[in-house]
């Protein structure tokens, strides 16, 4: 997975735009800054581990996985603007608005979530995967990321704010705003690879377990941890009124579902033929994740 991980960074700014215009430039270096700024990039190695999994290769899979990252990004850039979470720092850095102002920001995440879209079709995607491919991952990433996908858990999660909302209500929220990349990011392997329906729905089942995971020991973390361990503001949750697992159901209870959840992802991976044991490890280490 590691050497993968390094390869993804240098990819990523191989495929950022480039411009003359100074403003321009600006723009670039905004969107860059937070690209660059580290992560765990959870979203393009799982786009590549299935790819691997379904007998595809890396090297086409690739822009793909960019192209998740950089909607992933774009969804942390928007997630911590004054108007949404107001945080401050974010991958162990200042967050983009406190460096590039708030307007700049905006237009950062915007230029990365339409470059994303240039990626998938890019002359680097369309020779590697074909055209029916890259307009499936095109798809995929429209589904997952816009209103009934990852901005829906997003506008559900401002609204719950201050609320009491129920289990059924936050497992919605979750799956959306957390989970729905996640999917997307499984997806856009299996498709790279030209995997089945039936491979498709077991990526998709594992995505959506490990992702409501994530998100709950997201929550989690938020209580537990250190700003200096998650490289993000601890108690912005508590501070923003959200509604979180944790906060309904407390720490202990949050632990226990999400390895519930792990179990359940990983017992998906039994339709695979191939060896499935880094996705199994992967479930494990993002459920016993420190940041
Ligand atoms: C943070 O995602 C936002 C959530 C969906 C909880 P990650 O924890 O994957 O953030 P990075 O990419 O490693 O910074
Ligand atoms: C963020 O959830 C989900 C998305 C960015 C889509 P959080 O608001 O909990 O993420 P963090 O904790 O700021 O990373
Ligand atoms: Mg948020
Ligand atoms: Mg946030
Ligand atoms: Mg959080």
């Amino acid at each position: 997975m590691s050497a993968f991980a390094e390869r993804i960074e240098r990819e990523l700014v191989s495929f950022l735009p480039e411009s003359e215009n100074e403003s321009v430039k600006t723009l670039i270096a905004s969107m860059s800054y937070s690209l660059t700024a580290g992560g765990k990039r959870v979203r393009p190695m799982l786009a590549a581990e299935f790819a691997k999994l379904c007998g595809g290769s890396e090297d086409a899979v690739v822009p793909f996985a960019c192209a998740i990252e950089m909607i992933h990004t774009y969804s942390l850039i928007h997630d911590d603007l004054p108007c949404m979470d107001n945080d401050d720092l974010r991958r162990g850095k200042p967050t983009n608005h406190k460096v590039y102002g708030e307007a700049t920001a905006l237009l950062a995440g915007n230029g990365l979530l339409t470059h994303a879209f240039g990626t998938v079709v890019s002359e680097r995607a369309l020779a590697a995967n074909g055209a029916e491919k890259c307009a499936a991952a095109a798809a995929v990433l429209a589904e997952y990321a816009g209103a009934d996908g990852m901005l829906g858990g997003q506008m559900i999660d401002l609204e719950s704010e201050g609320k009491r909302v129920g289990v059924d209500t936050l497992k919605i929220m979750d799956r959306k705003k957390t989970g729905a990349l996640m999917v997307a990011a499984c997806k856009l392997g299996c498709i790279s690879a030209g995997a089945d329906e039936k491979k498709l729905s077991a990526a998709s089942e594992y995505a959506e377990n490990i992702g409501l995971a994530f998100q709950i020991v997201d929550d989690v973390l938020d209580i537990t941890s250190s700003t200096e361990q998650l490289g993000k503001p601890v108690g912005s949750d508590n501070e923003n009124e959200k509604s979180t697992y944790a906060a309904l159901l407390g720490v202990d209870e949050c632990r226990r579902i999400a390895r519930e959840l792990t179990e359940k992802a990983v017992a998906a991976l039994d339709v695979f033929d191939g060896d499935t044991k880094t996705l199994v490890d992967f479930a494990y280490y993002l459920l016993d994740r420190k940041n």
